[in-house]
């Protein structure tokens, strides 16, 4: 069974005149381990895939299935559920608690996703330390870059190493070094722990290391390409 499989999914935002089809006819599977990076224009349709995949909407057409289960069929609580305990994201926006430090936002996801115990803090220090925060994580988000920020949201992805890892534009607003270095953590998790990643980017770097490129163009796939 495939970790992820979309079967003609539609989206459709807004009504009547001011309809948007953001996504017009998806069919994609996905296996676990893959390496994959979403790529095309600006408006093309990569976040609302990425929305979708990771179960934060549902497809106004088709399905979308998730370890084998159909998303849209499926609870708010359970959806819930299944995003806590399989996908880490790295979106746009950050998410970040904007009164907890670096450090605290770092742990406290990883207190939410671990079923028995309390953290010890030594994993979410390293893993900040990787990222290159270690002499920052007793900052708040207000206290950070935005280059920054996405770096704590990249370790809190990281530190719960999740099934699933959703990232859109994860290193775009990050200098090169960066960039590579947080690549490399990726692939490594990737190769270690057998974590799926499905990235958007622009970025000619990200595409570089993935090893299936999608092509997205108004809202269709026009392009899947697998390399090694
Ligand atoms: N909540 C929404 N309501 C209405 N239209 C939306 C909404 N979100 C996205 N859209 C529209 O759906 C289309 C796809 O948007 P999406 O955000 O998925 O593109 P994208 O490929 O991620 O673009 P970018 O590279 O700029 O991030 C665009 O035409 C956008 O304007
Ligand atoms: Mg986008």
């Amino acid at each position: 069974m495939a970790l992820l499989q979309l079967e003609r999914v539609k989206k459709i935002y807004g009504k009547g005149d001011i309809k948007v089809e953001a996504l017009r006819g998806i069919d994609l599977e996905i296996g676990t381990g893959e390496f994959s990076t979403v790529f095309g224009p600006s408006g093309s349709g990569k976040t609302t895939l990425l929305n979708l995949i990771g179960a934060l909407d549902k497809p106004t057409e088709g399905k979308v299935y998730l370890n084998g289960s159909s998303t849209g069929e499926m609870t708010k609580n359970k959806l819930a559920m299944l995003r806590r305990e399989n996908i880490g994201f790295i979106f746009q926006d950050f998410n970040l608690i904007p009164v907890l430090t670096a450090f605290e936002n770092v742990e406290f996801a990883l207190k939410i996703a671990s079923r028995n115990g309390q953290p010890s803090g030594e994993r979410t220090r390293e893993i900040l330390e990787m990222v290159g925060l270690g002499d920052m994580m007793h900052r708040r988000p207000g206290e950070l870059s935005g280059g920054q920020k996405q770096r704590v949201a990249i370790a809190r992805a990281l530190v719960k190493a999740p099934k699933l890892i959703l990232a859109d534009e994860p290193t775009a607003n990050l200098d090169s070094e960066t960039s590579k270095g947080i690549l490399e953590i990726m692939g490594r998790m990737n190769k270690e722990l057998n974590t799926t990643f499905i990235f958007s980017t622009h970025d000619p770097m990200v595409m570089e290391y993935a090893r299936r490129l999608l092509e997205i163009r108004d809202g269709k796939i026009t392009r899947d390409e697998r390399r090694e």
